[in-house]
């Protein structure tokens, strides 16, 4: 079935340089990218972008890595593309995701405790509409 997600290339992977590999990933997959940004997230965006973490023993620290740098966020489109984005992506902390990912194959410099990971997907279908709607203003 044809979905959208909503993907995003973290501070780490915008500095290290990594935007054309993961993207070339994406393609090369057969997704489509149909929206795409750089933007510096503030404290408000990811409040609401990670609600279900606000509070959490890890949130000052991923508040400090996701107001590192610029990221880049993406609507992405294809058949499946909830679920395969993520599968392309690989486990959410980057030491134990499984060679082929993302995570595995990009990850060099990592900072464990505040999980830097590279990139971002939504997991649910329903997260993808919040997420999508959040960064992109759409009614
Ligand atoms: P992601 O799954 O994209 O969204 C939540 C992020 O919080 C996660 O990636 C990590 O970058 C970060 N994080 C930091 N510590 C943790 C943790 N203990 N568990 C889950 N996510 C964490």
């Amino acid at each position: 079935m044809t979905e959208r997600t909503f993907m995003m290339i973290k501070p780490d992977g915008v500095k290290r340089a990594k935007i054309g590999e993961i993207i070339r990933r994406i393609e090369n997959k057969g997704y489509h990218i149909t929206k795409m940004k750089m933007v510096l997230p503030d404290e408000t965006l990811l409040a609401q972008h990670y609600a279900e973490h606000v509070g959490k023993s890890f949130y000052p620290s991923l508040l400090r890595y996701m107001t590192s740098g610029p990221v880049i966020a993406m609507v992405g489109e294809g058949t499946n593309i909830v679920a395969g984005w993520r599968t392309l992506m690989g486990t959410t902390n980057p030491t134990k995701a499984a060679p082929g990912t993302i995570r595995c194959d990009l990850g060099r410099e990592w900072d464990v405790e505040a999980m830097m990971n590279i990139v971002h997907g939504s997991d649910s279908v329903e997260a993808a509409e919040r997420e999508i709607a959040l960064w992109f203003d759409e009614d």
